[in-house]
Formats: structure tokens, sequence, C-alpha cells
């Protein structure tokens, strides 16, 4: 039997399909497939423009930089959010602005009072003044968590209060609205700014978008240009992006359906060193939190990498599953390529290689 590799080590790693790759081929490369794909995103986040940007990173760094026109200006983000972990301090190092961290709860939220108490408008003139407070949604490092919406409404009220604006790092906001199983804007409602992956969920090979006013996107679009952000004739990329979004429903669904299987699969490893998260409520990723040490825990993840003699005979063919270390947490990232098969795959392997290094634990 051929070997298998179900690779779940990140939705950035999702591959266009064949249907995908053959809308870009027929695509028009001017520039029209962008401003047709800018103007679907605009409706579907309910904002007024939006724009086409290489990345995430990029995304989030042009926002807080189209929300905070001064230097010494400063932004709330969670203390476990991509923005104020894994891209390198980007609003400080390139946009001059002060990121400060709040605690982020288990669920990807902020607490009210810890947050409000954190703002800082006073004017004071030792301190920064707070712009922009950003959220992430779904949370990554908490389980794919979506933010509920009633907290998103508080939070936006907060703000306005305040004179701040909110923005999202939606990297994966389309995963939030099919998993609450509504439109993208009722959450989108809650924010002034909000950047989403095309390169992740719906499988294009490239891209992210950033939405909001019609002035702001003018801003965000000058400071692109100051980055080297501006492209030109990527109608074949939006194609991709437009071909991904029209299905994006479906395979959301698809793709949160196999998280759960994948964490009901991996449920009876539970153990007082392992966790399974979420227990429930998956969009689609899935993690094992592990108390042990790192060593332990990388060890882990290499032995998922490679199969012995034993182990093939058992589970009947050799597998290796990719995923993803977060700390010292172990994440599984499901996107448009996996598909039933390699849930029961993955879910082979990875129970028969924590139950060797289980026992292991036991033993100690
Ligand atoms: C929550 C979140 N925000 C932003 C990004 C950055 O996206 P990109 O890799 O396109 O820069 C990622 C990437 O994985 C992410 O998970």
């Amino acid at each position: 039997m051929a070997p298998k590799f179900v690779v779940m080590i990140s939705d950035v790693f999702s591959k266009p399909s064949k249907a995908m790759r053959e809308a870009m081929a027929n695509a028009d490369v001017e520039d029209s497939m962008v401003l047709a794909l800018e103007a679907k995103c605009a409706k579907l986040l309910g904002k007024e423009k939006a724009l086409l940007v290489s990345s995430g990173t990029m995304g989030n760094l042009l926002c807080v930089m189209g929300h905070c026109q001064e230097r010494g200006q400063e932004v709330l983000m969670g203390d476990k959010s991509h923005l104020y972990l894994s891209e390198q301090g980007h609003v400080a190092q390139l946009a001059g602005v002060f990121p400060r961290s709040v605690p982020t709860l288990k669920d990807g939220t902020h607490d009210l009072t810890t947050l409000a108490e954190t703002i800082s408008t006073s004017g004071v003139t030792g301190e920064c003044r707070t712009k922009v407070i950003c959220l992430e949604n779904t949370h990554n490092r908490c389980g794919g968590k979506i933010l509920p919406l009633d907290y998103l409404q508080k939070l936006y009220n907060l703000a306005q209060e305040n004179d701040i604006k909110v923005h999202v790092d939606g990297a994966r906001i389309l995963n939030a609205a099919v998993g609450l199983g509504v439109p993208v804007s009722e959450i989108t409602k809650f924010c002034d700014s909000v950047t989403f992956c095309l390169n992740k969920g719906i499988g294009a090979p490239f891209g992210s978008i950033v939405a909001g006013t019609e002035s702001f996107i003018k801003r965000v679009r000058r400071c692109r240009k100051a980055l080297g952000g501006e492209m030109r004739q990527l109608g074949m990329e939006a194609a991709a992006g437009l071909y991904g979004l029209d299905g994006a429903e479906e395979t959301l669904q698809k793709d949160h359906f196999l998280a759960k299987k994948l964490v009901n699969g991996l449920k009876s490893l539970s153990s007082s060193v392992v966790t399974i998260e979420p227990e429930e409520d998956q969009t689609n990723l899935v993690f094992i939190k592990i108390d042990k040490e790192m060593s332990f825990i990388t060890n882990l993840t290499e032995r998922l990498m490679t199969t012995t003699e034993a182990e093939v005979k058992e589970l009947g063919k050799e597998i290796r599953v990719g995923c993803k270390l977060w700390g010292k947490d172990i994440r599984f990232a499901i996107c448009c390529n996996n598909n039933e098969e390699d849930i029961d795959d993955a879910i082979k392997k990875v129970c028969y290689v924590l139950r060797k290094f289980i026992s292991e634990i036991i033993k100690d």
C-alpha cells in the first residue's frame, strides 16, 4: 500500500484544487479581476472598500498604520495573538506604534473591565494614547475559538465610547462565520477594519484582504506602496480568490466536520498529562496539550513524521502526520486538501504513537 502523508502543518499550505487552477489559467491577467475580488470582499465583509495585499501579516500592519497616524500611539493586542507573538513586533519595528498586550482568556476573549482599565486616553504627557484594539477571530492559539457576537458588540461599544478603533485579525474569519452560521458581515459590523487570508481555508495560493471605510483604505493603499506591497497583473491570483470564495461555505463546513472527527478520535488519549482542545465548537484547528518538557513534545512531533516496521504491521500502512508546534502545544490545521480518509489515518497514527509515549510517561 502506498505510504500516506497527512499534511496538517498549517492551513497556509492549502493547495489550489484542479478547478481553481483552471479558473486561474482562464483568467484575465489584467487588474479587472483584482477589482472584482476587492468589490466582492467589501460586500462580503459589509465594508465600503477592500484591498488585496500580499499576506495576513502585511494586512495587520497596514491596518494599524491606517489607524495610527502619529508616532508614539498605542495599539492594544492579546498576549496570545498572532500579531503580538508571530509578526516580529512590526507595528513597533516599522510603524512607530507601541504594542501593549492584554491578557487573553481561554476562549480567545479579553476581560472587558481589564481592557477598559488598560485603555489610555488621558493625554498625560508620559503615556501613549490608545488608538486601536486588535482582536483575533478565530483565535489560533486558543484552539481556533470563535469570539462570541455579544462580546464583540460590548467591546465595540467600549471602543466607540473611548473614540478607539477596532481591528480584527480575521485570518480565519470565514471559519468563524461558517461556525456561527451567520453572514461574515454580522461579525465584522463590530469592527472598523478586518484582514482575512485567501491563502488559508479557501485554498488560494496567495494573498489577504483588508477592508474598512473608503478613506481608511485610501490611507492603507498609500502605506502598502511605502512597504513595497503594490502589485500588478494579479488577475490570476484574484481569480483563485474569487473561485475559492464561491465555494467557501461548503469547504469550511467540511473542514470543521473533519476537525470534530479528529477530536473525537483522539479523545480516548486524554489523560492526566494529555488534553485535546477544543473539546467542542471546533473550527479547523485541533490542539494536543501535553504536560511534559519541551524535548519530549518535540520528539513526539518528529516521531509522527517517521514510521517503524512494527507500526506499519499494526496499522496496515505507512502513515506520516505533519503538524506544528505552537509553544508546547501540538496543532493540527485542517484545510481543503484533507479528506475523511486522511483523518482516519491521522487518528490511527497519532493514537499509536501517543500511546507509546504515554506509556513511557507512566513508567517515569
Ligand atoms: C491568526 C493569524 N493571523 C495572521 C497570520 C499571518 O498570515 P500570513 O502568513 O499570510 O502572513 C496567520 C498565519 O498563520 C494567522 O494564523
